[in-house]
């Protein structure tokens, strides 16, 4: 079946959704996007994807063409013209089509796109059992080059990161940052338990401000943990008690070992466990 996807401020079918080659975010990964979950036919963190899209656009100096109540109707739309009760939502927009110079002043008519799906999960497994990681040697981005609080187009280096995971017979990998503290994986943000407290690394780490790593945390205050952003490094990891990932397509993920290091039990554990239980209890209510 065909999808319908939004294009240029309409639903098109699929065959006919297309973009210019020129269009720079082909030519040069210059633009934003934001991947956001639908569960029981509603928009989940609706207002904070849309929030940081505009945030990242407004930092790349990138005009979205239509006003973020206009975006959020947009994407319900899309939602509903495919039927998607529990999906996945990919928004990008690009500078538009431009020369074949880099100059985005040469660009005009930056494209909103917006595909609605249903989404593949990492299978059940993943969760009973838990994720290996890799250390990837390729680092996040420094943020003096593109601030990973920017969701680019540019997902070079953490795919380069990937591919050394894959190599390696895992799923995700974990990347640190120019100083070589724990940033956050590919596609995921990441959270220790130690001593019944929950860590992570802070923005300035140079990591994407995960929403649903906002949600969890939320959720572990409300639940009486204690939650601590506060740099790390690896060896903080091998010895966590617990570790798990979070994500939009992950949602709340155990990790087991790290570079061939086994982590607290080496099975998902129990903070984990209950996170990924309320953070279920939240997008299923
Ligand atoms: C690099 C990176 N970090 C973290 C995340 C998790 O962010 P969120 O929870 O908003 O999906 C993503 C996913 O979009 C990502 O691409």
């Amino acid at each position: 079946m065909s999808l319908q996807i939004y294009l240029a401020g309409k639903l098109v079918p699929q065959e006919q959704a297309v973009v210019s080659v020129f269009d720079h975010g082909l030519l040069y990964g210059d633009g934003v996007f934001e991947g956001i979950r639908v569960y029981g036919g509603k928009v989940f963190l609706e207002k904070e994807h849309i929030v940081r899209l505009y945030e990242s656009a407004h930092s790349i100096r990138l005009q979205i063409p239509i006003t973020p109540d206009e975006m959020i109707q947009a994407v319900r739309d899309t939602v509903a013209a495919n039927n998607i009760v529990d999906g996945y939502v990919r928004l990008v927009v690009t500078r538009g089509a431009g020369t074949l110079g880099i100059d985005p002043a040469r660009t005009s008519n930056p494209q909103v796109i917006i595909i609605a799906d249903t989404i593949s999960l990492y299978p059940k497994e993943f969760y009973d059992n838990g994720l290996k990681l890799v250390t990837a040697s390729t680092i996040r981005n420094h943020s003096g080059a593109l601030s990973p609080r920017i969701k680019s187009l540019n997902y070079l280096n953490n795919i380069m990161a990937k591919i050394e995971g894959a190599d390696a017979g895992t799923v995700e990998a974990l990347m640190l940052n120019h100083k070589g503290e724990v940033a956050e994986c590919t596609g995921d943000n990441i959270f220790i338990v130690k001593g019944g407290v929950l860590k992570t690394p802070p923005p300035d780490a140079g990591i994407l401000e995960g929403l649903t790593r906002n949600a969890v945390m939320k959720l572990a205050r409300d639940a009486g943990i204690e939650v601590r952003e506060a740099p790390m490094v690896r060896h903080d990891i091998f010895i966590a008690d617990e570790c798990f990932l979070t994500g939009t397509a992950a949602e709340v993920i155990a990790v087991v070992s790290l570079d061939g290091r086994t982590i607290g039990s080496g099975k998902p554990g129990p903070v984990t466990a209950k996170l990924l239980d309320l953070f279920r209890q939240r997008t299923r209510a």
